[in-house]
């Protein structure tokens, strides 16, 4: 068996497009758009491609975009007025502080100051505990275009066993209470199990988000299997020229493709969805916000 290759770039354009479209008619309608502010602290490089990302991509779905920038010497007193000045800016509907902050800020305390109803990370306690108890709230963006995808493959998650490898805040985890919202059997495995391929094996739907690269080998995979990789791991390739590097997921993908059912590459999976539902967030935020309906676009295909 050839697995069906899971196209997030396919995906991904089409939540565009469906944000593109209702933001346009939005707008037009209230006056005023969705506005995304995305604070930076410190220079770091690959914040600095993601946070230009999220702001182009902001802007070209109709969307406000704003960017703040603090030093990296920031305070931590700097960033909560920040926050505060956001949290209560009219245009302003989603606030997402890119993630890591320099070691001195406090990350967990800055997210917990960004008000719930515009936490379009979905990483503040308030809509962290209400995903937990299966309450309508804002869901981080990666477990929730993982969702989107899977969405495509099962009408009813019932009776089937999904297997969550990685138990970070703001993957693994969110993902696995997803996945049981939905009435999946979730097992969730970590770095300190310790029989994950028996595990894998019992898999309808295998999430991985464990930042080894390759680590999920083919004999682990139940034939049929959703395979989701959310793995980004850069490594040398010296097979392509010196001092190159490429970008592999988590999975073992040429191998485990002939096992599986579907799966999704990297690149070109996961990743382009996670902005996407950033996006979606953005606008779900401002029409909570702005008392206008939401049409459950998240979750629907
Ligand atoms: N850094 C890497 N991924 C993320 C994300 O999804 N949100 C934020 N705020 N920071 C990140």
């Amino acid at each position: 068996m050839t697995a069906e290759l899971i196209d997030g770039k396919v995906h991904a354009a089409a939540v565009r497009a469906k944000m593109r479209d209702r933001v346009a008619v939005l707008t037009a309608q209230c006056g005023q758009a969705p506005g995304l502010a995305v604070v930076l602290v410190g220079e770091d490089p690959a914040s600095e491609v993601y946070v230009r990302s999220k702001g182009k991509q902001a802007a070209g779905a109709g969307m406000k975009s704003f960017e703040y920038r603090l030093p990296a010497h920031a305070t931590q007193e700097e960033l909560l007025d920040l926050i505060e000045r956001l949290n209560t800016d009219p245009q302003v509907h989603g606030i997402l502080v890119q993630l890591p902050l320099p070691g001195h800020l406090e990350s967990r305390h800055v997210i917990n100051t960004i008000s719930p109803a515009k936490d379009v990370d979905g990483f503040h306690i308030s809509n962290v505990g209400m995903v937990g108890t299966g309450q309508d709230a804002i869901v981080p963006c990666t477990p929730l275009g993982c969702m989107m995808m899977l969405r495509h493959y099962y009408d009813d998650f019932r009776g089937r066993t999904a297997l969550v490898i990685g138990h970070s805040n703001v993957v693994g985890k969110p993902m696995a209470r997803l996945l049981l919202n939905a009435d999946c059997t979730v097992i969730i495995a970590h770095k300190s199990s310790t029989n994950i391929p028996e595990l894998a094996r019992l898999a309808d739907i295998l999430v991985v988000a464990a930042g080894v690269p390759g680590l999920v080998k083919a004999d682990w995979i139940k034939p049929g299997a959703t395979v989701i990789d959310v793995g980004i791991n850069r490594i040398a390739a010296p097979e392509i020229g010196e001092g190159k590097h490429r970008l592999v997921g988590d999975v073992d993908f040429e191998n485990v493709r002939d096992v599986a059912g579907a799966i999704t590459p990297v690149p070109g999976g996961v990743g382009p969805m996670t902005i996407a539902c950033l996006l979606a967030n953005t606008l779900s935020a401002f029409c909570h916000q702005l008392h206008l309906p939401d049409e459950e676009l998240l979750l629907e295909d």
